[in-house]
């Protein structure tokens, strides 16, 4: 399948998958990109420059094909070593950024100077203008379904692809809810040029985290994530647990008066441990609602073959013969 995404970063097809903490490590990233979608390091999940640097010299032993390194700018007092991580992605090789979070505009000289592709992502119409002005290759379109930050508006794919579609001229691709070839075939008709997919990539074989972290996906339905983080503008959708469960008795009870440091016991620094040790219940963690179509633990070429084998059979199974039978309609 050809799109203007497949063609941007050189991928065969057009499915990425999208920078996800103490989870976008190289086996993921390589197994992604050697399957023919666009595998995503996670920067800040490296503890140091040097770190990174490592990683993307791991992966590039893993898989001779493109990845991506997603860069996400946090709101922070003390901010992580972006020039640090910005050097080792250009001094690796990298051909393609994720940016993710705050405005990546002071970041864009550097890395188009270096003929990096950027592709940002963002939860709404305005903010994808935005990366478009300022110099964007493509962008990243988050439904209010998606695993992590959803943003503040609420908007879901439904309504929020077709009208990225309206306003947008550099090519995107739907993020949030994406799960198979149905979800490929409805992002296309919607008007973007791919999927992006968190929470399917980490219910995979390759995917470097604990059994338990992927058991816990898959015995979710779509109704098991809940929204952190509100009251506190930085809103997240994480899988339900008894952690979140107090986090949201908390926000009820303290309401616009809470403070980050009345839930940091269970948000601050946890991924580690559920990602790696596979304690699922000590904190919260990101989750798309899309677990509820999740129902195995597949190696990604698997995935990957079944998603573009599924589409491809709606689009000459269900697709053609309507426009066949609706064209003889016309004659
Ligand atoms: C466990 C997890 C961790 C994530 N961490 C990050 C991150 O560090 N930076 C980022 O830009 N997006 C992060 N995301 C968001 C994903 O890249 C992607 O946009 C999102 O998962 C898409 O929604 P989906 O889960 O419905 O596929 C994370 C998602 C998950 C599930």
């Amino acid at each position: 399948m050809r799109t203007r995404i497949t063609e941007l970063f050189g991928i065969r097809h057009p499915i990425i998958q999208g920078g996800m903490h103490q989870v976008g490590l190289a086996e993921l990233a390589a197994a992604v990109s050697e399957a023919g979608g666009l595998g995503t390091l996670t920067a800040l999940t490296q503890p140091s420059a040097a770190a990174l640097a490592a990683e993307i010299a791991r992966c590039q032993a893993m898989t001779s094909k493109p990845f991506a390194v997603n860069l996400t700018f946090l709101p922070s007092v003390n901010p992580p070593d972006y020039p640090g991580y910005v050097d080792a992605i250009i001094n690796g090789g990298v051909r393609i950024v994720e940016t993710a979070g705050n405005n990546p505009k002071a970041w864009l000289p550097t890395l188009k100077a270096a003929g990096i592709k950027v592709i940002h992502k963002c939860t709404s119409v305005r903010h994808a203008r935005t990366a478009e002005a300022i110099g964007c290759d493509a962008v990243s379109i988050d439904g209010f379904e998606c695993g992590g930050h959803p943003g503040e508006d609420d908007v879901p794919n439904m309504i929020l692809l077709p009208r990225a579609a309206d306003e947008l001229s550099i090519p995107f691709v739907a993020s949030g809810g994406m799960a198979d070839g149905r979800s490929l075939v409805a992002a296309l008709a919607l008007g973007a040029d791919g999927i992006n997919m968190g929470t399917r990539f980490l219910a995979t074989e390759e995917a470097p985290v604990h059994p338990n972290v992927k058991a816990a996906i898959v015995a979710a339905s779509e109704r098991d994530t809940r929204l952190i983080m509100r009251p506190l503008h930085n809103t997240e959708r994480v899988l339900r647990n008894t952690a979140v469960d107090r986090i949201l008795e908390k926000e009820r009870y303290l309401g616009e008066a809470i403070k980050f440091e009345d839930i940091a016991a269970e948000v601050a620094g946890v991924y580690r441990r559920v990602m790696k040790d596979g304690e699922t219940d000590i904190g919260a963690w990101s989750c798309g609602m899309v677990a509820g179509l999740i129902q195995d633990i597949p190696t990604i070429r698997i995935l990957i073959d079944r998603i573009m084998a599924q589409a491809n059979d709606i689009l000459r199974t269900r697709l053609k013969p309507i426009f066949n039978a609706s064209e003889e309609c016309l004659d």
